[in-house]
């Protein structure tokens, strides 16, 4: 039978064909959102992974997911409009939510484990300075650059292409920014692992840390892999 995947594919790409695959590149540590430009075999060979193994996990996770039958969305079939839609009411509406609570927990552990585990303030750290980014960042995403891709998608043509590509590549860069903040957090708290005298509050900020990972992850490939690039191209033809 004539496999799904075969290693060509770009990393960002399998994940919109095929989402599930974001949880095996998770476990692999594979990054499909800012380095979804990539092609599989290079993400592959670069983390040193086994390229026969991967693909047959993925090749099975993909046969099993169309035998259950998953029907997911495929944002590239619907209109950028609609995905914006989507963009703002699940993912920004998440952060909005979760930003200020996570605040309030990595504050609280900083302040009583501190002592115990130093690593916490570099944790407090990285996460305000990701906090903050991500507050300005979805402002200028929803009050600047969708309007102008709605606007475009409305009028087949951008009003200001040059304008629309300078706010795209600056989104664009502050994706990398927070990305590599994320991958930061990771790193001091050793993949989230908890100490063994970690209290609720430690055990809560590290599963919703782990939880706003993935979410992230999801929100960023949206963006950078499927509305970004159609815009572009939108931008391109006119
Ligand atoms: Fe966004
Ligand atoms: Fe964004």
């Amino acid at each position: 039978m004539e496999e799904a995947f075969n290693g060509s594919e770009r990393v960002g790409d399998i994940v919109t064909v095929f989402p599930g695959a974001g949880n095996l590149m998770k476990a692999y540590r594979i990054d499909f959102c800012c380095g979804g430009n990539r092609t599989l075999n290079e993400a592959l060979e670069e983390k040193g992974i086994d390229r026969t193994d991967f693909l047959e996990r993925l090749n099975g996770l993909y046969r099993q997911a169309r035998e259950r039958n998953i029907r997911s969305v495929d944002w590239r079939e619907t209109s950028s409009a609609e995905l914006i839609d989507h963009i703002v009411r699940t993912h920004h509406a998440y952060l909005r939510e979760e930003l200020p609570l996570l605040s309030d927990f990595v504050t609280k552990i900083w302040r009583v484990h501190g002592d115990a585990h130093p690593e916490l303030e570099a944790l407090h750290d990285r996460f305000h300075r990701m906090k903050e980014e991500l507050e300005r960042h979805l402002a200028a995403e929803e009050e600047k650059l969708f309007p102008l891709i709605r606007q475009a998608e409305r009028s087949g043509t951008p009003a200001d292409g040059s304008e629309a590509m300078k706010a795209m590549d600056e989104m664009e860069a502050e994706h990398g920014e927070v990305g590599d903040l994320l991958k930061e957090m990771r790193e001091i708290t050793r993949d989230y692992r908890l100490p063994e005298d970690a209290c609720r509050t430690y055990m809560l900020a590290f599963r919703k840390l782990e939880e706003l990972e993935a979410d992230m992850f999801e929100h960023i490939h949206l963006e950078n892999n499927v509305l970004f690039p159609k815009f572009r191209s939108l931008c391109a033809s006119s």
